[in-house]
């Protein structure tokens, strides 16, 4: 179990009053999640300490500062089961991940005729790449339909994964509704058409343990500032042996070995993929960030998540004559995420009401717009958890959405 007062004395934005002395209730992790001193001094101890290019220097500063952009890759790699740190490529998000194998593996390995698959819960991020890489290559889309409570319909998986296969693409936990997905059997499905699998991590691997060797993926991808880590660093993992035969993605300084002026040799492993000067502070504090959640213990923080999560659609249950709340009921089945809608009061409306007492919520289509018109809305609200969020905090939230249903939503049975 997690000691959440001790954790939020670790965050000092937490202890921010907006406006006239509202305690801030941050409910937007799922956007971007708060960061922990620890991981604040460590950027601050890299630029007072040691700020230097790495891997370009023979002088003390650019050692130690290699040393500590590749000790925090091996965390990485550790962190999430990788078999060696030269499958942990160093991005700015997961969004730059997804490009990259869009722009590289794809390009040799997906041809006319074959299919692409991905699931209805997709961020764009997941989404739009392949929508593209589909037209050029003259290959097929496919979608994992939802089923009735918003977790994956499988009742037809068996033709939707087939052997003209060649790329399973898939979200580990929706960051709009909150649905956590089987990746793990998917992935076997995979497997067993030849099929390569990719896993959108960026709101699974914050909040439960992720494990790419029991999940058997090929390509991981996520980012530093949804898991208590800095903006502008994220991950792509990927399977040594795949790795190895991937074209380099930008080609430029230090993703080099030999260059004439007619041609160039690659760098080894993971090298070859990041050219120019990388994000050295963000990777230190991606470390940072690392070492705090092993702290805690993954276990723990998804337990926790789970918690919230079940007492938030507890609490719901009062207002839900009135509003939908989407996603899968089972807690462990979604969690972290609670995406909600009213019709007569429009999301924007509801968070700004929340916003005035110190909640931040996000609304809007979370970049899903598929899913989110899918669910035949054209906005919901989202509160999503994390950590260091508390039960007071959900009942907070729910009293504000209360407060919202009576100035917007003709007051319908929400006197409270
Ligand atoms: N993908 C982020 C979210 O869900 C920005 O809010």
């Amino acid at each position: 179990m997690l000691d959440v007062s001790k954790i939020r004395e670790d965050f000092p934005i937490l202890s921010k009053k907006v406006y006239d002395g509202q305690p801030l209730i941050w409910l937007d992790s799922a956007a971007t999640s708060q960061k922990p001193r620890s991981v604040i001094q460590s950027i601050v101890d890299y630029y007072e300490g040691f700020n230097a290019n790495v891997h370009r220097g023979v002088h003390a500063l650019s050692i130690e500062s290699t040393a500590a952009f590749e000790d925090a890759r091996q965390k990485v790699a550790d962190f999430i089961g990788a078999e060696s740190s030269e499958c942990i490529i160093w991005t700015r998000n997961t969004t730059e991940s997804i490009n990259l194998v869009a722009h590289t593996w794809a390009q040799e390995n997906i041809h006319a005729g074959d299919e692409i698959l991905v699931t209805a819960l997709e961020h764009h991020s997941n989404l739009v790449p392949w929508q593209k890489v589909a037209r050029d290559k003259k290959a097929t889309l496919r979608i994992i339909p939802l089923a009735k409570d918003q977790s994956l319909d499988l009742s037809e998986i068996d033709t939707l994964i087939n052997p003209r296969t060649k790329l399973v693409a898939m979200v580990q936990k929706s960051n709009s509704i909150g649905t956590t997905n089987p990746v793990k059997e998917l992935a076997a499905k995979a497997r067993a058409v030849g099929a390569a699998v990719l896993v959108d991590g960026a709101q699974s691997v914050p909040h439960m343990p992720v494990d790419v060797a029991d999940i058997d993926c090929d390509f991981l991808a996520f980012s530093g500032h949804k898991m208590l880590g800095p903006t502008g660093i994220g991950v792509l993992y990927v399977k040594h042996d795949i790795l190895e035969r991937m074209e380099p993605f930008l080609r430029g300084g230090d993703m080099v070995l030999e260059v004439s002026y007619e041609d160039a040799s690659w760098n080894s492993l993971p090298w070859r993929f990041e050219a120019g000067t990388p994000n050295m502070a963000g990777a230190i504090g991606m470390g940072a960030a690392i070492d705090y959640l092993n702290g805690l213990g993954m276990e723990n923080v998804r337990d926790h998540d789970i918690q919230l999560t079940k007492h938030a659609l507890d609490s719901f249950k009062e207002l839900e004559e009135e509003l939908e709340i989407y996603g899968p009921k089972d807690p462990a089945l979604r969690s972290g995420v609670v995406s909600f809608h009213h019709p007569d009061v429009h999301p924007h409306d509801l968070g700004t009401v929340l916003d005035r007492r110190g909640i931040a919520i996000r609304t809007g289509h979370h970049c899903t717009m598929p899913l989110v018109r899918s669910l035949g809305v054209p906005a919901t609200a989202r509160a999503s958890f994390y950590l260091y969020n508390t039960n007071e905090e959900v009942d907070a939230l729910l009293d504000g959405i209360k407060e919202a249903l009576r100035y917007f939503g003709n007051g319908a049975g929400t006197a409270g």
